[in-house]
């Protein structure tokens, strides 16, 4: 059964946000509005399922007004975020947009330069791709993010196997 509990122990693939929205907020829980279903759509065209793999955000409360998350608040999140990532040792690691990918790559190269290769992230290859908001707002962005859920669901077929 996937659990939270199962799958915050087993994820093989970890998904690493921004910071709770209006309804993550109101539900405890990321990734479960619009931005949530986009992702859940990405993950069933690389036949997995939101069960199979663990969700979480770099800013765990959300900012106010949905403003992007301040320095200090990264900075203060920051130490959940690597325990979370210590904790389950995934296989793979996707960054959904700057903040996230920045943070962990402590890299302030653009989302649009950083997306679509793995970097190393302490041994575990760290893949940035566009926040599935940015999709939402830009939709001849959908084929790049698409290419880059390709390119995760082939990293995984490798690490499983070797
Ligand atoms: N955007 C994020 O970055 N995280 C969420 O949980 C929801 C929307």
């Amino acid at each position: 059964m996937s659990s939270f509990w199962g799958a915050f122990h087993n994820a093989k693939l970890v998904f690493v946000g921004e910071a709770p929205g209006q309804q993550e907020d109101l539900q405890g829980i990321p990734f479960v509005g619009r931005a949530g279903k986009l992702l859940e759509k990405l993950l069933s065209d690389i036949g997995l399922k939101r069960e199979d793999v663990f969700i979480c955000n770099v800013v765990k409360c959300r900012p106010p007004n949905n403003r992007d998350p301040q320095p200090d608040e990264i900075s203060a999140c920051e130490p959940i975020l690597i325990k979370q990532l210590e904790i389950i040792k995934p296989l793979v690691i996707c960054a959904l947009g700057r903040h996230a990918a920045q943070t962990l790559l402590r890299d302030s190269t653009g989302i649009n330069r950083l997306r679509g290769h793995f970097y190393n992230y302490h041994g575990i290859p760290l893949l940035p791709t566009l926040h599935p908001a940015a999709i939402l707002r830009a939709a001849n962005l959908l084929p790049d993010i698409e290419s880059d859920f390709q390119l995760l669901k082939q990293k995984l077929m490798e690490t499983q196997d070797g």
